[in-house]
């Protein structure tokens, strides 16, 4: 994937919203945040996807994580759009803000333009784009979604805890993990260091390799 990228540092970008202009540094401040495009207003999947948003917001707020959307309609657009999202997900709001991009010059900046879909004037339209962005600034990680199929929220809850975790502590989340399931250890952590690092202790799986290399422990 070309452009901004897992490591990149996020650009200070000054972006109009349905909650007034915003630079994206000054929004992050000192949060995990998530930044989401969706390919156009007043489509299906898209207000599906919104709602859920919304549906999470109190579950990303208690995780300390902030919201942003983004697609290349106007704000005008976004607030006209957002009473239909409203009324479909059975009256939650719609608390974070949403960015509008009419230039593209954000998406492109992004990393969130889908090459294969144009809209009804052969415009350039963003992909399903998500970004986390940590409190440095930096992407963490990113999903990159076609027009045709809708994100998982649960699975953007479950990586961002991941993230928290393994920004807090040398370890890593393997698959299938679920907050409160045992984490793994990071490779480079030594055998004393692991010691000394996790003194609730930890497992360490036996293999046929004899390699101490896959160690359990849990943590919050
Ligand atoms: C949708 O949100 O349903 C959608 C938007 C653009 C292309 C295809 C589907």
């Amino acid at each position: 994937m070309p452009g901004l990228t897992i490591g990149d540092p996020l650009p200070n970008l000054e972006v109009e919203t349905t909650h007034g202009p915003i630079k994206l540094h000054d929004y992050v401040a000192d949060s995990f945040t998530i930044i989401f495009s969706h390919p156009g207003d007043f489509t299906p999947v898209c207000t599906t996807e919104l709602g859920a948003m919304a549906a999470y917001a109190d579950k990303f707020s208690k995780l300390g994580v902030k919201l942003l959307g983004l697609s290349a309609d106007d704000v005008e657009s976004h607030n006209a759009w957002i009473k239909d999202i409203e009324a479909y997900c059975n009256g939650c709001k719609v608390t974070y803000p949403i960015a509008a991009d009419p230039h593209r010059k954000i998406i492109k900046e992004l990393n969130m333009v889908d090459p294969d879909e144009k809209d009804s004037s052969g415009n350039q339209v963003p992909s399903r784009a998500l970004h986390i962005i940590g409190p440095d600034k930096r992407v963490k990680l990113s999903f990159l979604y076609p027009a045709s199929t809708g994100r998982n929220m649960d699975e953007v809850v479950r990586v961002v805890e991941s993230l928290q975790r393994a920004a807090k502590h040398k370890i890593a989340t393997p698959a299938n993990w679920k907050a409160g399931d045992a984490v793994v250890i990071s490779p480079g952590v030594s055998t004393e260091q692991a010691k000394e690092m996790f003194p609730q202790g930890y497992k360490t799986a036996h293999l046929p390799s004899n390699k101490p290399y896959l160690r359990f422990t849990n943590v919050d």
